[in-house]
């Protein structure tokens, strides 16, 4: 199964008043994610974070004890994916083609715990980077939708 819950695509009727401001015509020239968040090396150090803060918060051991030992694989493909999934280039799908990303997070366990965890490492990873609050809002939301559907566990 295949849905897109990008934030270029999908964005709730109730967010959109937060960002409708910076808009003139929604469908022609709404700004990417990608752009608002301020590009490629914005993008990298909200990802960035993000690990450091799942590697020291040990509010996140539960999630960072399903990854690698090393995270800079995870980096990687987390800023690849993201670089797409905002509306930038599509790193993530040149190199690895379609992400299906339910299905190569089957392999470790994700119930409702897990989601929120790794939901509280990026609001708090947007936060110290300062991301734009209607922006963060707008991510929040695709993010949220994204994780619960990975979702793989019994509760
Ligand atoms: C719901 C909670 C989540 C947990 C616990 C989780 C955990 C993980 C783990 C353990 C990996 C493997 C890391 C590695 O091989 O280095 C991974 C990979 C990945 N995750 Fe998540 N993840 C979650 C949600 C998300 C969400 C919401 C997104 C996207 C918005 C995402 C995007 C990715 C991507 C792109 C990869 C790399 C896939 C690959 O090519 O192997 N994850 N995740």
């Amino acid at each position: 199964m295949t849905r897109d819950t990008s934030p270029k695509h999908g964005v709730p009727q109730h967010n959109r008043d937060a960002i409708i401001d910076r808009m003139t015509n929604e469908e022609i020239q709404q700004p990417s994610a990608f752009e608002l968040i301020g590009g490629a090396a914005k993008l990298r150090e909200m990802v960035d974070r993000f690990y450091d803060l799942m590697d020291l918060e040990p509010d996140f051991a539960g999630i960072r004890a399903l990854h690698p030992s090393s995270l800079d694989g995870s980096r990687d493909k987390l800023y690849w994916f993201l670089s797409g999934w905002t509306g930038g280039p599509n790193l993530y799908i040149e190199q690895f083609g379609h992400p299906r990303l339910r299905a190569r997070h089957l392999p470790y366990a994700i119930a409702s715990g897990e989601r929120d965890q790794w939901l509280r490492c990026m609001a708090s990873a947007m936060q110290e980077v300062g991301v734009d609050e209607a922006l963060k809002l707008r991510l929040m939301q695709s993010f949220s939708d994204t994780a619960d559907w990975m979702r793989n566990k019994p509760e």
